[in-house]
């Protein structure tokens, strides 16, 4: 049995994906990247945003002429558009054979052996059932790096977003379990986790003990043979000393946020329901650089939001231009069913939405310039990722602060922890040398 499994969306649901993948191959499925000759072919699919969407339903639209001529195949449609769209998708893909949500999908590998013999439609859409967490570490694309699920759903209810619907309550996971499937990943060969919550710095709240956070970065810094750990998405309004003190003091856990601002106009964020201001924000992101010299703060922004003035969009502008993040991910405003925003009026023009995210695009693109140049000639802590998929005799790595760098090497440095000297930057990559190797265990270097 062949496996085709292609995700969309956020670093939870490739996660998600990843660990539906490895049902399937506890069940004697085989991955495979060839669509043609996949037996099962399954999307594990976003609906955070209107276009994320419209890719699914046309990739999947296209399956049809595949499944008129091999009609034993199962096309599944799994994750958050499935929770949302539900048998609706039936109705516009008749050949799909499973839509699955995002609280069954550990359950695929039964789902698709029943779709096989029943050839019915099969909807598994559960709002209830707890998500079974049961993972087999060793099954994972990626032999050194790994994604560790600590809470899923989410309780913020941000205007626009889809998540706490399709996603349901925010339920963090014990410590001991997860401490446990960390031990189990870096036992396999992972030396670096990235933790993965909606919200994860309110991780423990749902077991009545917020903050607890820090007490699970205590806890995984002392993990044997574990050289980074990182943990995203931050919300503004979660974001403590104690944990920024953490980032300080733990040796492991890297000096690197995602902490989106969204926008830098209170009323816009008021609007958008996400319970800090501007200044508050800033404030926020003064302190980390007070407590954790040098850390990098990455943020969303959503441009276009209902009502989004042009003095409301230069103060995001403004706030770009001032906090100087290590990079943006900057999003035009997409209406979602069900949402309250969904009640307003989508009154900013589709092109004038463009250009305001190619300005705050093009003050981050002038930011990583300087940034990056400042970096030429220092010498950083460098983790290996692999063979750069564009140069075989070069590799790719990332600092402590999230940046990518790449230099001469081959796939016998994947996993390791190099000091490398850097040579040259643009606004998108490093490129340097590799000075020598860190022992995962001593404190590394600081690195800017
Ligand atoms: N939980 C994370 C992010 C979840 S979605 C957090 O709160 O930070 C990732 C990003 O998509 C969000 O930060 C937001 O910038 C963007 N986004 C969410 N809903 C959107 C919508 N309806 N239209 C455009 N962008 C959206
Ligand atoms: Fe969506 Fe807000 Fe929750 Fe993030 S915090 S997932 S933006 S509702
Ligand atoms: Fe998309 Fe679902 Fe993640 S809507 S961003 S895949 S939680």
């Amino acid at each position: 049995m062949k496996v085709f499994i292609h995700a969309f969306g956020c670093q939870m649901n490739k996660l998600d994906a990843e660990l539906a993948m490895g049902a399937l191959r506890r069940a004697g499925g085989e991955p495979t990247e060839n669509v043609e000759e996949a037996d099962v072919i399954l999307y594990h699919t976003c609906s955070v945003r209107e276009h994320a969407e419209e890719r699914v339903y046309s990739n999947v639209g296209k399956l049809k002429f595949l499944k008129r001529r091999r009609p034993e195949i199962v096309i599944g449609i799994m994750g958050c558009m499935a929770q949302k769209d539900r048998g609706a998708i039936f109705e516009r893909l008749p050949h799909v054979d499973l839509v699955v949500g995002t609280r069954e999908f550990p359950r695929i590998a039964e789902l698709v052996e029943e779709a096989r013999t029943t050839r019915k439609h099969l909807l598994a859409c559960s709002e209830e059932a707890p998500v079974d967490e049961a993972r087999d570490p060793a099954v994972r694309p990626n032999r050194t790096q790994a994604f560790l699920t600590i809470m899923r759903g989410c309780d913020n209810f941000c205007a626009y977003c889809i998540v706490p619907s399709v996603r349901g309550r925010e339920t963090s996971r014990p410590l001991g379990e997860v401490v446990a499937e960390a031990r189990r990943l870096v036992d396999d060969g992972v030396v670096e986790i990235t933790l993965l919550g909606q919200n994860v710095n309110s991780y423990g709240k749902s077991f009545g003990r917020p903050g607890v956070l820090v007490e699970l970065l205590e806890r995984l810094d002392r993990l044997n043979g574990l050289a980074r750990i990182r943990f995203v998405t931050s919300h503004p309004k979660d974001m403590s000393r104690e944990i920024l003190q953490a980032v300080r003091d733990l040796p492991r856990v890297c000096e690197h946020l995602h902490m989106p601002a969204q926008s830098g106009s209170d009323r816009i964020l008021k609007a958008m329901n996400r319970k800090y201001t501007a200044a508050h924000y800033r404030e926020l992101v003064a302190m980390a650089r007070e407590i954790v010299p040098g850390i990098a703060i990455a943020s969303d922004f959503i441009v276009g939001f209902p009502g989004e003035t042009e003095g409301e969009f230069d103060q995001t502008a403004d706030l770009v231009r001032d906090l100087r993040f290590q990079n943006s991910f900057v999003f035009k405003y997409s209406p979602r069913p069900g949402t309250a925003a969904a009640k307003l009026s989508d009154d900013v023009l589709p092109e004038e939405k463009k250009r305001r995210n190619l300005e705050l695009l093009e003050i981050q693109l002038r930011v990583n310039r300087e940034e990056h140049a400042a970096l030429v000639g220092r010498e950083v802590e460098v983790l290996v990722e692999g063979v750069s998929a564009r140069d075989a005799r070069r590799v790719t790595g990332r600092l402590r602060t999230n940046q990518i760098v790449v230099f001469p090497g081959g796939e016998e440095l994947t996993g390791k922890l190099l000091r490398v000297r850097i040579l040259s930057a643009t606004p998108l990559t490093l490129v340097g040398e590799a000075s020598a190797e860190c022992g995962t265990n001593e404190r590394p270097p600081a690195t800017p």
